[in-house]
């Protein structure tokens, strides 16, 4: 890369420069006033930890397991809707960054690559599947039979999104709707340089998963229609019976912010939550995951796995929803950023700031391993 990163939150300016404004802000942009948003990297900035010292911490782990799978760091890449666009093969960009960190890669329903290229492109890396419930029942379990097929064995289930949040930013740009808006961008985005391939609007391609289901090439516009027509409102705990009734391998809850839901999801049997206001694009004025977290995690006490994320950017940041809690957390924006800011290097440049960022925080605290990390870290007052 040219430019010198020193800070992970400085790919989010690499990333401003490097895309159209529509991306941008799809990526950047909240829900409403985007109080949610805030709050999720001001709370964490709000968190004081103890300097502990003379604790001999001259030998740091950082090694952990996830839903039973060996990490080299407490994290995993969280999915990102059309994540791809980010960088040419954008998610196949991240599958191979991810593999070489050793942590988990959480793939979206609507990646802009088809899973079989993602995991392909992963080499044996770790691979997480995200399912949203879709009007289209028949593309849900078609596409859950795929990631069987492909050895994916956890599936992250996302459930704070029975309808997109209200994203004005989004509504300005065009790119949310029907198509129509992006094809507008369309005419107007053709400037060489930028970190978006313009080849995909406009013209049908093997997009996503939804072409191979569909039997048909599709457009990107085409894409964004058949989303946005597709999202479930009806969603309930009875969905998740269903999915479980042909998914024999691990559930994990995606967007759980509520301590009854994450009572719910122990008496259901999940394996696992994610403490996640899905980074406050969804109901703007919810807690931040930092606010929500502590409550969760003593409710559920450890009856299943505890993942957080929201704003989190840097290794301090990860650091302290441990603290607070979470047994993993994921990374959401800050490794788009930085793919859209250097591509799969870009993250794997991200990924070796935070692992350093964690490395530091965790000995100037005193503490050698993550089964240290507890409340007992944090200054309550
Ligand atoms: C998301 N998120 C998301 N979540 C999910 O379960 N499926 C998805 O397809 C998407 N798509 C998506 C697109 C974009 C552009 C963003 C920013 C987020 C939510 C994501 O997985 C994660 O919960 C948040 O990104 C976490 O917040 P931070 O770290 O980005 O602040």
């Amino acid at each position: 890369m040219a430019m010198i990163i020193s800070a992970s939150t400085d790919f989010r300016e690499a990333a401003r420069r490097r895309l159209p404004p529509f991306l941008f802000h799809y990526l950047d942009g909240g829900a409403y006033a985007e109080h949610t948003l805030r709050a999720n990297i001001e709370d964490l900035g709000h968190i004081r930890l103890r300097q502990r010292v003379l604790r001999d911490v001259s030998a740091i782990s950082m090694q952990t397991q996830l839903l039973g799978d060996a990490c080299n760091l407490p994290l995993a890449l969280a999915p990102i809707g059309l994540g791809g666009m980010f960088a040419r093969r954008g998610e196949t960009q991240v599958a191979r960054a991810a593999r070489k960190a050793g942590i988990p890669y959480i793939v979206s329903t609507v990646s802009l690559c088809p899973l079989e290229e993602i995991v392909a492109a992963s080499q044996g890396g770790d691979i997480w599947f995200q399912l949203y419930v879709l009007k289209d029942r028949g593309f849900m379990k078609a596409m859950l039979e795929r990631a069987l097929a492909l050895g994916v064995s956890k599936l992250v289930f996302t459930v704070d999104m029975p309808a997109p949040g209200a994203r004005y930013r989004d509504r300005h740009s065009g790119m949310s709707g029907d198509g129509a808006g992006l094809r507008r961008i369309w005419q107007a985005i053709r400037k060489p340089g930028w970190a978006f391939d313009v080849g995909l609007m406009g013209q049908p391609h093997d997009l996503g998963n939804v072409s191979a289901y569909l039997g048909r090439h599709i457009s990107l516009e085409d894409y964004i229609g058949w989303l946005g027509e597709n999202f479930d409102p009806s969603v309930d705990w009875k969905d998740l019976e269903w999915i479980r009734s042909f998914w024999p391998g691990k559930m994990i809850i995606k967007g759980i912010l509520d301590k009854e839901d994450a009572l719910d999801a122990v008496r259901f049997g999940a394996d696992g939550i994610v403490v996640s206001n899905h980074g406050g694009r969804q109901l703007d004025s919810v807690p931040s995951s930092a606010y929500a977290l502590p409550d969760i995690a003593e409710a559920v006490d450890r009856r299943l796995v505890v993942l957080a994320d929201s704003g989190v950017r840097t290794g301090l940041d990860v650091l302290k929803l441990l603290a607070l809690g979470a047994q993993g957390v994921l990374l959401g924006r800050a490794y788009i950023y930085a793919l859209a800011a250097g591509g799969g290097g870009g993250v794997t440049h991200l990924l070796d700031l935070i692992e350093r960022e964690l490395r530091t925080a965790m000995t100037l605290s005193g503490v050698t391993a993550l089964a240290d990390v507890t409340p007992d870290m944090l200054v309550w007052r």
